[in-house]
């Protein structure tokens, strides 16, 4: 049993000053540190120094670590370019993984305060390696293929992998599934996967509309897909539409990731049946896909994406991405929201008592310092200075461990 003791504590999108946390693995009691010291009286206490603030842990619920050896292979600027290169260097890439990189790569999170992540994985080569970390990973299953052809196959192999990821389940692994995308996954499979996904209760997300070349595929079988299927796979029919691929998700509330090129009307449905959206500005910017209308979301998520299409796996650097991104926003309001985006609303999401500083939820603490200069002490001024000063955590905490 501990206390902590921090000058500001960011409870539920406000900051309380004059209050300590009390915890073992999971967060037992905020009150002023006088008090915690007389109910808690064997407890030891870590002071942390003026202008420290104790955020939840971060949640970047969206990576693909099985693209971590990429920096200047893939092809940026460009969606189908990009996809191109992938299809080209995936298995050099994959030959270049090693657990050490992914081992690395997850601590470049943990410094940022990631204190949960969201694995996307397609060939199921990283399991051994996250169900080692400390950190919480959601190990999404994923399944991708369009061709009718193979669905029997792919449904096989996707189903082997969740297996495997189920066997590995713990306190700190759990297993989940991703539908790659409207555009690469045939709809017997998506129905299949999210009947499985409803049956055992497994959390969902999916790629959708990333691109202008996603969006022009889909709604008229033109553009830079059409080149891209009439050489992989010999089609020249998308096997999705737009609506076709929401519906399925109908009673089954997801995270999606991207929606730059989703419309007003689309992203409201989202809101509607209780779907997320996990905003990536920086992925959106280097694949040249434009940014998404997160002013229509009401569950909105951040992620990094994976080194596929970024520099770093750090969620700060996500953050100030967005803030400059999206540079017609209110900045401290924006500000805020990313924060509570990395927390709260990634922790509703995912289904997870995490992602809040509230008795029962998980000790999951990321810790930073604030410039000491700092004058304005709102929740909205701090969450600003810790996006815009801060690069790495002071001390970060999983169930109560310091990790970090
Ligand atoms: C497909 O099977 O359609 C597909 C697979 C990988 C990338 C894009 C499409
Ligand atoms: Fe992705």
């Amino acid at each position: 049993m501990r206390i902590i003791s921090c000058q500001y504590i960011f409870i539920e999108g406000k900051i309380v000053k004059n209050q300590a946390v009390a915890f073992d693995k999971k967060i037992l009691k905020i009150a002023p540190l006088n008090e915690l010291k007389q109910e808690f009286d064997s407890a030891e206490i870590i002071t942390f120094p003026k202008g420290c603030v104790l955020y939840p842990g971060f949640i970047n619920p969206h990576v693909h670590l099985e693209f971590s050896a990429n920096r200047a292979t893939l092809n940026y600027g460009d969606f189908i370019e990009w996809l191109n290169s992938v299809i080209e260097y995936r298995e050099e890439l994959v030959d270049r993984l090693d657990e050490d990189l992914i081992k690395f790569k997850a601590q470049e999170m943990l410094k940022s305060g990631v204190t949960t992540f969201g694995a996307i994985s397609s060939f199921g080569a990283e399991l051994e390696v996250c169900r080692k970390l400390k950190q919480r990973v959601i190990y999404f299953n994923e399944i991708i293929g369009s061709n009718p052809a193979a669905v029997d196959a792919l449904f096989a192999d996707f189903k082997n992998r969740l297996e495997t990821s189920q066997k590995a389940k713990s306190s700190t692994l759990i297993p989940a599934v991703a539908i790659h995308s409207p555009y690469s996954v045939h709809p017997i499979l998506i129905r299949e996967v999210l009947k499985i996904a409803k049956e055992q209760n497994l959390t969902v997300t999916a790629h959708f509309l990333e691109s202008q070349a996603e969006r022009e595929w889909l709604e008229n079988g033109t553009g830079g897909f059409l080149d891209f299927f009439i050489n992989f796979s010999n089609t020249t029919k998308p096997i999705n539409t737009i609506e076709g691929f929401l519906n399925a998700f109908n009673g089954c509330p997801a995270l999606f990731t991207h929606g730059v090129q989703a419309t007003k009307e689309e992203l409201e449905t989202l809101n509607k049946n209780g779907h997320s959206l996990i905003h990536c500005p920086r992925s959106n910017r280097l694949l040249g896909c434009g940014r998404a209308q997160i002013e229509y979301v009401d569950n909105l998520l951040l992620g990094t994406d994976g080194l596929s299409s970024n520099y770093s796996l750090s969620i700060l650097e996500e953050m100030r991405a967005a803030l400059m991104m999206h540079h017609k926003a209110d900045l401290k309001k924006l500000a805020l929201k990313l924060i509570n985006a990395a927390t709260q609303n990634a922790a509703n999401a995912l289904n997870l008592n995490i992602g809040k500083i509230e008795p029962n939820y998980h000790a999951d603490f990321a810790i930073f310092k604030l410039p000491n200069d700092l004058k304005d002490e709102s929740a909205e001024n701090i969450a600003l200075h810790t996006i815009l000063n801060c690069n790495s955590a002071q001390a970060v905490y999983i169930d109560g461990e310091e990790i970090f």
